[in-house]
């Protein structure tokens, strides 16, 4: 069967085809109905089910014979490491930490927030948690300590799983500091932290609340897997809105095993066996879906990668690797394909490998430029494909689904929805546009198994935020359009989102940050084109009347501030004082002309700006540090 035929059979039976997917799972008692409508927009998917996520992650593939199978591998170019973990060896470990956070107390429905860099460990503590049934909620490694504790207020976790310290790139990042001072900052207090100490840094503990991660399971019994119902929280994980309070996304179990379990043959093409790499990070959905859950789910190998595209050491790192464990199917994000190409634009690196293993490559985080494409597609000679989701979402909205079929390729396109997604482009009254025209896109309710059912603790910001602007449907927050062809075409956000090296970050949390500069009256942050980043942040400050400080001093302060407050991964490193800043004659801040004022594009001037002439003060401010030239 064709993806047409695939995607019609859902349409005609949405349940049934979920029904028949969930037959892969291996279910404590399987579910008897697949849609549960909770009434006013909200779903649940096989709720009547039990059913344990790390059973089906690591202990079936034991039991079924794969126990020697490669479950992890982790290749570090950051420490110079290589291991591999077997699933017999992932089910003893992870069962071992299960074991001991149960007897500090942590069961069913506990949170447990995980703060940790590119190691098994990571992936370890996630199953772990699963295997007892308490909801995890990872945390970033570039995040800074107020990030982390507005999230410790608002999981409200039992425990903190964390690692001494991270490792960037010529610096250690000390994990344990910003750890201890998110708990002092956060009201909310764990009942203790575990600390898995690295060689490169180790922590001091703190007596009473830390334990060390060996020494807390020393002599523990081994947890076996508690059964949990279909729509139990198996996670959550915060990502950036329009404010400085992060949304906390909820994946429900059930659906979760079933739709990732699904993906991995359909779109990413591998079969239980396979060696499956995600070259992102664990604290992001991409880590979720496709470092920990999805390929373990389907008895995949997976790759932890703790490195960079390029300067680890070099430009060929992404294919060593590739060679090395002989990788099928790889996924990156095009900011780290065009990281290479700017390195090694005519492949030589690639050359040296021997990528045979190599059957495809994805692409997801942000837009897919047709230059990266076109460079990838010529370097590997795979199918390279472009596919769109977001953390909501946990799995692809769109994408090119090679293990149904190989579509044809269009360039700047992630291709076609995927059985689960109606997908339509909307005008402003909610009405569909034609194919070819811009417009809000939106999903039809509901949305398939292994998506957000609502957020966390905040069920009236899950409407306002998705359901409430075109009733029917949830709203992805992503502009673009549909061809004749029904390609999908993703051109901007519709929200203060900006996309910064494939991360998802909030322009409104760092407008946050830089208003509380005591010298800041007013600001805003927009975001402008980057060759290498997609985007990057840049920030508009008008002064207090009477700061009379030095101007680049206080630039250097409000960099500091948003790499103190938010982490280094909001990567703002520019800002200039103006004036004044452009307004519509309510008030409102342009940021959108002055994006394209920035990346000098062409810009109609709005109709409702107040006072025009603040535009030439605004290209004049810009030019000085490089942009609107
Ligand atoms: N822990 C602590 N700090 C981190 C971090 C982590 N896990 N990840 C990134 N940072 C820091 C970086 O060290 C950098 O700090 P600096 O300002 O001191 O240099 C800062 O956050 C910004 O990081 P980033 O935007 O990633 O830029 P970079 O210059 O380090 O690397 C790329 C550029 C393109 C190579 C890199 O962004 C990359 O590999 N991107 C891939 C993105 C990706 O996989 N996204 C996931 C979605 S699929
Ligand atoms: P995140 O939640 O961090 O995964 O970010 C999701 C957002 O990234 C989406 O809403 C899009 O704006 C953007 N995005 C992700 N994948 C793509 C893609 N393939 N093409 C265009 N934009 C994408």
């Amino acid at each position: 069967m064709g993806y047409q035929d695939i995607y019609s059979a859902w349409q005609k039976d949405p349940e049934g085809f979920w029904m028949q997917a969930a037959e892969a799972i291996s279910w404590v008692e399987p579910p008897k109905k697949a849609l549960f409508d909770r009434g006013d927009g909200l779903h649940e998917w096989f709720a009547d089910a039990r059913v344990n996520t790390c059973y089906n992650a690591v202990d079936r593939h034991v039991e079924q014979g794969r126990g020697e199978q490669t479950a992890i591998i982790y290749d570090s170019p950051l420490t110079q490491t290589k291991r591999q973990i077997s699933f017999v060896e992932l089910r003893n470990r992870v069962a071992s930490l299960a074991g001991a956070l149960r007897a500090k107390g942590v069961g069913k429905g506990d949170r447990v927030i995980i703060y940790m860099p590119m190691i098994p460990e990571a992936l370890e503590a996630m199953l772990a948690c699963a295997r007892i049934g308490a909801v995890h909620s990872v945390v970033f490694g570039g995040f800074a300590s107020n990030e982390l504790a507005v999230r410790i207020d608002d999981a409200r976790p039992k425990a903190i799983i964390a690692a001494s310290c991270g490792i960037e790139p010529g610096r250690i990042v000390h994990y344990k500091p910003l750890l201890d001072g998110a708990i002092e900052q956060a009201t909310h207090k764990p009942e203790f932290c575990v600390i898995f100490q690295r060689e490169q840094e180790v922590a001091e503990l703190v007596p009473g609340r830390d334990v060390n991660w060996h020494g807390f399971q020393f002599g523990v019994e081994p947890a076996e897997c508690v059964p949990v119902e279909g729509n139990h929280p198996a996670y959550i994980l915060y990502t950036s809105g329009t404010t400085g309070q992060p949304k906390g996304v909820i994946r429900h179990t059930a659906g979760q095993l079933v739709a990732l379990n699904w993906t991995m043959k359909n779109i990413y093409n591998v079969d239980p066996g396979d060696v499956f790499w995600a070259a992102s990070d664990v604290g992001w959905v991409v880590g979720h879906s496709y470092i920990c859950y999805g390929p373990l789910i389907h008895g995949n190998t997976t790759v932890v990668f703790e490195g960079k595209p390029v300067g680890t050491p070099d430009a060929g790192t992404f294919w060593r690797v590739i060679a090395e464990h002989k990788v099928k199917s790889f996924f990156t994000a095009p900011t780290a394909f065009r990281a290479v190409k700017r390195e090694d634009s005519k492949g030589e690196e690639v050359g040296k490998y021997d990528l045979s293993s190599l059957k495809q490559v994805y692409l997801a985080g942000e837009r897919a430029d047709p230059d990266t494409i076109t460079w990838a597609q010529q370097q590997l000679k795979v199918p390279v494909v472009d596919h769109w989701w977001q953390t909501e979402t946990g799995w692809a909205i769109a994408a090119n689904p090679l293990g149904i079929e190989e579509l044809p390729t269009k360039l700047g396109s992630p291709a076609v929805p995927m059985p689960g997604y109606e997908v339509d482009i909307l005008d402003e009254s909610g009405n569909p546009v034609a194919p070819g025209e811009l417009g809000a896109i939106a999903v039809k309710l509901p949305l398939p198994p292994g998506t957000l059912p609502t957020l966390w603790n905040a069920e009236d910001r899950y409407r306002k935020s998705y359901l409430t602007t075109f009733p029917g449907y949830y709203e992805t927050g992503d502009a673009g359009m549909k061809d004749e062809d029904g390609y999908l075409y993703i051109m901007a956000r519709t929200d203060d989102v900006i996309n910064v090296a494939g991360h998802r970050l909030s322009t409104g949390a760092m407008e946050e940050v830089l208003a509380n500069h005591p010298d800041v009256a007013e600001c805003a942050v927009i975001g402008v084109s980057d060759s290498l980043k997609g985007q990057m942040p840049v920030g508009l400050l008008c002064l207090n009347a009477g700061a009379e400080r030095n101007h680049a001093e206080i630039v250097s302060e409000v960099i500091k501030l948003v790499r103190d407050k938010i982490g280094p991964v909001a990567a703002f490193k520019t800002a200039v004082v103006v004036n004044r800043l452009p307004k519509t004659r309510s008030g409102k801040i342009l940021r959108g002309t002055m994006v394209n004022i920035a990346d000098g594009t062409s810009w109609k001037m709005p109709a409702t700006i107040d006072d025009p002439s603040v535009l030439d003060e605004i290209t004049a401010a810009l030019q000085t540090i490089g942009y609107a030239r």
